[in-house]
C-alpha cells in the first residue's frame, strides 16, 4: 500500500516536473525570438554603421554646434515615452498628430541633421539600421562632443509605426512639475533618484524659451530666484506674454553653455536654475543631497549620468520581428 501510493506520487511529481521543464523550454524559445538589445548589433549586417554615425556626428557638430543639444534631448523625448522606437521623429499624418508638435516637445529642433545621418547610413547599408538606433547613438556621440562621458550603448532597436502623441504628457514631466511626480515618472522606467538628478544635468547645455520661464518673472518675480540672475532673465524675456515668433530665450548655463558639466548643479544650488523643476531639484530634500554631491564631484555626476542614460536607452525597445526598419525617419514605411 505505502509503496504503491509513494510510487504514484512519484509519477505525479515526474509529470509535474517534466511539465515545468517543457514550460521552461517554451519560455526560452520565446526569448530566442525576442533577442533584445546587444552590443554592436550591426557587426555582420552593417559593420560600418556605428563608425558612419560617429563620423557624421563629428562633421555635423563642427558646423552646427547646437545640434548636439538636440541629440541629447531626443533620447529623453523618444525613450521616456513608452519605448525607444523613434516615434518622436514621425511627422503628422492625416490621422495622427506628431509627438514633435505637442507642447512638451516645445523647442525641439535640428531633426534634419538626424536625416543627414540616416542618409549616410542608408548609402552604405539600405534598410538595415533603424532610426531608433541612430537616434540613440547620435545621443551617445553628441554627449562626447559636449565634453561628457563616453557611454557604451546597445543596439538592435526597431522603429515603431505610430506616433505616441496622445500619451506624451503621461510620461514627460512639465517644466513646473513637482519633484515627487518627476521621480515617479522616471522611477517607472527603473531610474532611481540619483539617476534622475544626473539626467537633469543635461540642462547644463542649451537654452530655454521665455514661454517656459515667464511664470517665474511675471506678474511678480519668484522670490526663490537669485536676485543677481533676475536682471539678465528680464532682459532676455521682456514680455510677460512672449511673442511666439520672436525666439526669445535664456541660456541654461551662462558660464559654460556648450559644455555638459556639473556647473548646472552649482547654478541650481545658487538659485539660478531657469525652470521651476530645476530649482526644486536643488531644494527638495529628496534630491538635494545628490545635487550637492554632483556639484562637488564631476566623476560622480558622469557615473550616474552614464548609468541613467543606459537605462533610458533600453526602455522597452521593439526588437526581433516587432516594428520595422524605417526607410525615412520622419515617415513609417508604406504597407503593400
Ligand atoms: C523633469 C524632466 C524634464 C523637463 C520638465 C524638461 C523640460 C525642458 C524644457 C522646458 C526645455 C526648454 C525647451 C525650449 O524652450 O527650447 C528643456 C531643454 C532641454 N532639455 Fe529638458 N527637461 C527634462 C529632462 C531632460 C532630460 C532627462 C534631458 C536629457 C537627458 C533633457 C535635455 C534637454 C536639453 C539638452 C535641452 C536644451 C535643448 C536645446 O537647447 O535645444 N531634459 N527641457
Ligand atoms: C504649469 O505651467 C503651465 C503652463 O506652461 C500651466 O498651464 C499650469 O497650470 C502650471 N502648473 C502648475 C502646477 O503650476
Amino acid at each position: 500500500m505505502a509503496s504503491s501510493s509513494s510510487s504514484s506520487s512519484w509519477c505525479v511529481f515526474l509529470v509535474v516536473f517534466l511539465g515545468l521543464v517543457a514550460a521552461g523550454l517554451g519560455q526560452d524559445q520565446d526569448r530566442d525570438e525576442e533577442p533584445g538589445l546587444v552590443m554592436n548589433f550591426y557587426k555582420d549586417s552593417c559593420p560600418q554603421a556605428e563608425d558612419i554615425i560617429t563620423e557624421q556626428v563629428k562633421l555635423l557638430y563642427k558646423r552646427h554646434k547646437n545640434t548636439a543639444f538636440s541629440w541629447l534631448r531626443n533620447i529623453f523625448h523618444d525613450c521616456a515615452v513608452q519605448s525607444c522606437d523613434a516615434s518622436l521623429l514621425l511627422d503628422t499624418t492625416r490621422r495622427t498628430l506628431s509627438e514633435k508638435e505637442t507642447d512638451r516637445s516645445f523647442g525641439l529642433r535640428n531633426f534634419r541633421y538626424l536625416d543627414t545621418i540616416k542618409e549616410a547610413v542608408e548609402r552604405e547599408c539600405p534598410e538595415v539600421v533603424s532610426c531608433a538606433d541612430i537616434l540613440v547613438l547620435s545621443a551617445r556621440d553628441g554627449i562626447v562632443a559636449l565634453g561628457g562621458p563616453y557611454i557604451p550603448l546597445k543596439t538592435g532597436r526597431r522603429d515603431g509605426r505610430k506616433s505616441r502623441s496622445d500619451v506624451v504628457e503621461q510620461y514627460l514631466p512639465d517644466h513646473n512639475e513637482s519633484i515627487s511626480s518627476v521621480l515617479d515618472k522616471f522611477g517607472a522606467m527603473g531610474i532611481d533618484t540619483p539617476g534622475v538628478v544626473a539626467l537633469l544635468g543635461a540642462h547644463s547645455v542649451g537654452r530655454t524659451h521665455c514661454v517656459k520661464l515667464v511664470q517665474r518673472l511675471y506678474p511678480e518675480v519668484d522670490p526663490a530666484l537669485n536676485p543677481d540672475h533676475v536682471p539678465h532673465m528680464l532682459k532676455k524675456c521682456p514680455d510677460s506674454i512672449p511673442d511666439p515668433k520672436a525666439v526669445q530665450y535664456v541660456r541654461n548655463d551662462r558660464a559654460t553653455p556648450m559644455k555638459l558639466d556639473n556647473n548646472y548643479y552649482r547654478n541650481i544650488l545658487d538659485s539660478k536654475g531657469l525652470l521651476l523643476v530645476d530649482h526644486q531639484l536643488a531644494h527638495d530634500p529628496l534630491t538635494r543631497p545628490f545635487v550637492k554631491k554632483m556639484a562637488k564631484n564631476q566623476d560622480y555626476f558622469f557615473k550616474e549620468f552614464g548609468r541613467a542614460i543606459t537605462i533610458l536607452s533600453e526602455n522597452n525597445p521593439l526588437t526581433g520581428s516587432k516594428g520595422e526598419i524605417r526607410k525615412q525617419c520622419n515617415v513609417a514605411n508604406k504597407h503593400h
